[in-house]
């Protein structure tokens, strides 16, 4: 898999997000208790950025209309049928890289979106931290 160098590591501290675009790709990039994650950055639902949204325990949440995903397999909370795309990082050299930007069918966002949530879905995690989206450090 090609990786693809996205920014220094030193402008993604713990807490910070950032939305990077490779050719048609946008993607969230997260430090999210030192741990990097990459998932693209559109809402399954209507589109809107998930880096600008909130983590709670490792699931981002949409600042939309609060669908959740989780952060390391994409998986939607509401709709474990819906999963979108979640890309590896690595830090090397103080860099990181991200890869699966180019066209791979393994990682393709799954699923249609229903018309409505189930009322029956109802979530209480405490929230842990709310990062800042750092966009003007790219
Ligand atoms: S756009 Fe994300 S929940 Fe609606």
């Amino acid at each position: 898999m090609k990786y693809l160098k996205v920014m220094k590591e030193e402008d993604l501290p713990i807490g910070k997000s950032a939305i990077i675009r490779a050719g048609e790709e946008e993607v969230a990039l997260f430090n999210y208790k030192g741990r990097l994650y990459a998932i693209a950055n559109k809402c399954l639902h209507k589109g809107a950025p998930l880096g600008e949204g909130r983590i709670e325990e490792g699931v981002i949440i949409c600042p939309q209309h609060e669908w959740r995903y989780n952060l390391e397999t994409g998986y939607c909370m509401q709709n474990p049928e819906m999963k979108t795309r979640v890309f590896p990082v690595k830090v090397q050299n103080r860099h990181i890289y991200v890869g699966g930007l180019f066209k791979d069918d393994s990682n393709k966002a799954l699923g249609k979106a229903p018309s409505k949530i189930p009322d029956s879905i109802k979530f209480k995690i405490d929230t842990i931290r709310k990062p800042i989206n750092p966009e003007e450090t790219l």
